[in-house]
């Protein structure tokens, strides 16, 4: 069943997500931003499991991003990487997104990784 008439039946509010070279998806409010790819077909990677360590879970934002919290500001800050991109698995759709999976496992070679948890 299409994620729009799953959301529409169950009277929750949906955000439109456009992956870069991929196409545009109807997403519930709420779900982590790693599972809205994930769901939508994009191979979108999760090697540790959603828990901000990995950073390979990383998107470039083409549309306002969503506000960063501690957790994933300290994991980009330690790496050095703050401001260079954000963590899919640390944003829930909060607005439309229009964003750029910048590791996808086929690309690298890998299986997506640990199950993100919703
Ligand atoms: S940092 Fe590992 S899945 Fe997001």
């Amino acid at each position: 069943m299409p994620s729009l008439l799953r959301a529409t039946i169950a009277g929750l509010k949906t955000y439109k997500l456009t992956v870069e070279g991929f196409g545009t998806y109807e997403v519930p409010e709420g779900k982590k931003l790693v599972l809205a790819l994930e769901e939508s077909g994009v191979d979108v990677s999760h090697r540790c499991g959603g828990n901000a360590r990995c950073t390979t879970c990383r998107v470039k934002f083409h549309s306002e991003e969503p506000p960063m919290g501690k957790v994933e500001h300290d994991s980009l800050e330690e790496d050095g990487e703050l401001g260079n991109f954000r963590l899919s698995c640390q944003s829930r759709m909060d607005r439309d997104m229009h964003v750029e999976v910048l590791m996808r496992a086929s690309v690298e070679g890998w299986d997506p990784g640990i199950e993100v948890e919703a």
